[in-house]
């Protein structure tokens, strides 16, 4: 199992350091990217995950659906464009698009629309 699979295996599979917690995915993600950044590569971070951790770790704040800054949630419901919910960062090179805890909800509404075709 890689670190950056993507499955959710609490307590198992990992060094059990801290069984509740995940293996560094966030962690590389946001450090990798603002790296990256700081090497003056353009980079746009894209939180997908409800718990927004990415998103508070560069220091936003998790945006509810139908906020007005507006999420990557808005974005998969096609109501808004990636351009549209991107912030800038304390880095210049480094962009984020938000998530916020109602992508919890968009993943089953996503599921009912596409497999309604
Ligand atoms: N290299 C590291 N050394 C020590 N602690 C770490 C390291 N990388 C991450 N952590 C800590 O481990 C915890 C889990 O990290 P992180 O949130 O990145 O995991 P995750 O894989 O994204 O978890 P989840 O599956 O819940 O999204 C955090 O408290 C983080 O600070
Ligand atoms: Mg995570």
């Amino acid at each position: 199992m890689s670190p950056l699979d993507g499955s959710q295996h609490h307590g198992q599979g990992h060094s059990g350091r801290e069984p509740e917690r995940g293996v560094g995915k966030t962690t590389t993600a946001v450090n990798l990217s603002a790296s990256l950044a700081v090497a003056e590569k353009r980079v746009l971070l894209v939180d997908m995950d409800p718990q927004g951790n990415a998103t508070s770790g560069l220091g936003h704040t998790r945006q509810a659906a139908g906020a007005k800054q507006g999420s990557v949630y808005d974005v998969l419901i096609g109501e808004k464009s990636v351009a549209e919910v991107t912030r800038a960062t304390e880095l210049p090179f480094l962009k984020l698009v938000p998530s916020g805890q109602d992508l919890a909800g968009a993943e089953i509404e996503l599921v009912s629309e596409f497999g309604a075709r």
